[in-house]
């Protein structure tokens, strides 16, 4: 057993990150929380709302959206409410996942999310993901880690999960979004996707959710 404290997954999209993140807080019974999911909610509003558009996002009636936004992540029904109305499928659209890592990228989004996300981290006993929660959410969470995987592996696990939703989902696609964001989720100037102090980096190409998690329990409790 390990005592209260925190546990952060990073890495690059679709490593299995969330998968094994609510595996890890239902073994230790800790809270679950998805970051992803945090920003996918508000570039959803931001769609929705028109505060992004083709033409291009307007700042200003992003800054001022966001007062009027109260995001609630549930974590054991997985579900993300947005002003209590829930969105887990619309956040997880194509279109969601190809304007996310701009959303992502404006400071004032992650000033808005990084504060909900350690006012969440005060009671411990949490598992979060994402792509800085040890190097900038939780710097000093006991237990770090950082998913890698080989791109079509990780296009081919995506593009299974999207076509439950839309079968007319293609294998490019999905690969081009990923390719996209972790290009952009690493060279941001704020907050970039990178390897933590401390991490320990895991290529998760050739093993099981179950190995995995194998791999991770040991490391916790060594
Ligand atoms: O599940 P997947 O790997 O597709 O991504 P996600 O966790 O749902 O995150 C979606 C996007 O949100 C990422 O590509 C990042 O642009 C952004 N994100 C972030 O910037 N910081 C986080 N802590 C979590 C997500």
């Amino acid at each position: 057993m390990i005592d209260s404290s925190i546990i952060a997954i990073d890495g690059f999209a679709s490593t299995g990150k969330s998968t094994l993140a609510k595996m890890l807080a239902k073994h230790y019974k800790y809270r679950y929380v998805d970051s992803g999911a945090m920003y996918r909610g508000i570039t959803y509003a931001a769609l929705h709302n028109k505060w992004m558009t083709s033409e291009g996002l307007e700042e200003s009636k992003l800054l001022e959206g966001l007062k009027s936004i109260n995001l609630n992540f549930e974590a054991i029904a997985n579900s993300l409410l947005l002003n209590g109305i829930n969105v887990s499928k619309e956040i997880r659209t194509l279109e969601v996942s190809n304007n996310v890592s701009k959303i992502a990228t404006l400071p004032l989004v992650r000033d808005f999310l990084v504060k909900q996300q350690r006012e969440m981290g005060k009671r411990k006993k949490i598992v979060m993901d994402g792509r800085d929660i040890g190097s900038v959410v939780f710097p000093d969470a006991a237990h770090k880690f950082f998913f890698t995987a080989h791109p079509e592996v990780r296009a081919k696990r995506r593009l299974e999960e999207l076509k439950l939703g839309d079968p007319s989902v293609d294998f490019d696609s999905v690969l081009k979004n990923l390719i996209q964001r972790d290009t952009m989720d690493s060279q941001r100037e704020v907050a970039p996707l990178k390897i933590a102090k401390n991490a320990i980096e895991i290529d998760v190409s050739d093993l099981s959710v179950s190995e995995v998690f194998t791999l991770l329990t040991e490391k916790i409790e060594s």
